[in-house]
């Protein structure tokens, strides 16, 4: 596995780091000696991550936040500033949708609070972390969009696919308007991933029938954005800038 000693030392924001993907990204930017904060509405399972990646010797501290709520995400960046002097790198990874609905039969409440969860939040998240960003050796945003945002190629939410395709555009103006700052911004695209939760919702014959449609001929599996987003965290993508990293296996290729 890649090892980045550059990142020793640098503080890491992520968000949904509670379970799933957010999880083990924060587990393993731990293991590269990063400070991490997990910023999650669910303090439990997010004081568990912490808990564990201290167990084993990292640095991290969970923070109770609602990304959608302007006062708590001001109180999270408060927090993280109190606790570890400031902020060098922001990844955007939880989002999430409730409902499969088509437009026409979607209600307008979970429209609202999809589109607030996965794009609002990147908005509050980056606007909040930029003047700690900027104070930064190597300022960093990696935002986490999703196939679905970049084209339609299976059931899915269509509040969710257009926030995802809105956090691509986003990361595009944070690459430009950051840019000279020394910050880079980047996204990644994951396909359909073997999270605990994904893993409790399908079945075997589902498993097997979306790897079947993989050209690697497997589901992702949460190490997989992680080590890309490592990478784009870490020197060696210092000159990577407003690009949207598909992790999907071939999948979809554009
Ligand atoms: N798992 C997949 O198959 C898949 C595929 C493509 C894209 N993605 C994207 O990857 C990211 C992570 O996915 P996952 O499946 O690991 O997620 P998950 O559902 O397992 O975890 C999401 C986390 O976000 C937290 N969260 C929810 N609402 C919040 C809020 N208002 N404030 C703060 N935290 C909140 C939850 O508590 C949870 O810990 C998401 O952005 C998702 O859209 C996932």
């Amino acid at each position: 596995m890649a090892n980045y000693p550059e990142l020793n030392g640098r503080v890491a924001l992520i968000t949904g780091a509670a379970q799933g993907i957010g999880a083990e990204t924060a587990r393993l930017f731990a293991a590269q000696g990063c400070k991490v904060a997990v910023v999650d509405i669910d303090a439990d399972n997010g004081g568990k991550v912490a808990a564990a990646i201290i167990r084993n010797g990292g640095k991290a501290q969970a923070f109770k936040t609602d990304i959608t709520d302007v006062a708590s995400v001001e109180q999270a960046i408060a927090g993280i500033v109190q606790a570890f002097g400031g902020i060098d790198i922001v990844i955007n990874c939880a989002g999430g949708y409730k409902q499969l609905a088509t437009v026409e039969d979607m209600s307008i409440e979970e429209w609202d609070r999809t589109v607030a969860l996965n794009l609002r939040s990147v908005f509050l998240i980056c606007k909040m972390a930029i003047p700690l960003l900027k104070k930064s050796r190597a300022g960093r945003i990696i935002n986490v969009s999703s196939i679905s945002g970049r084209t339609v190629h299976a059931a899915s939410s269509p509040a969710y696919g257009a926030a995802k395709a809105g956090v691509t555009q986003l990361t595009r103006f944070l690459a430009y308007q950051l840019g000279p700052d020394n910050i880079t911004a980047n996204a990644i695209a994951p396909i359909t991933t073997l999270t605990p939760r994904v893993a409790a919702l399908r079945t075997e014959a589902d498993i097997e029938r979306i790897a079947s449609q993989v050209p690697l001929r497997r589901l992702a599996v949460p190490e997989d954005h992680a080590q890309a987003m490592l990478f784009l965290a870490s020197d060696a993508a210092a000159y990577i800038n407003g690009v949207i990293l598909d992790v999907n296996g071939g999948r979809v290729m554009m």
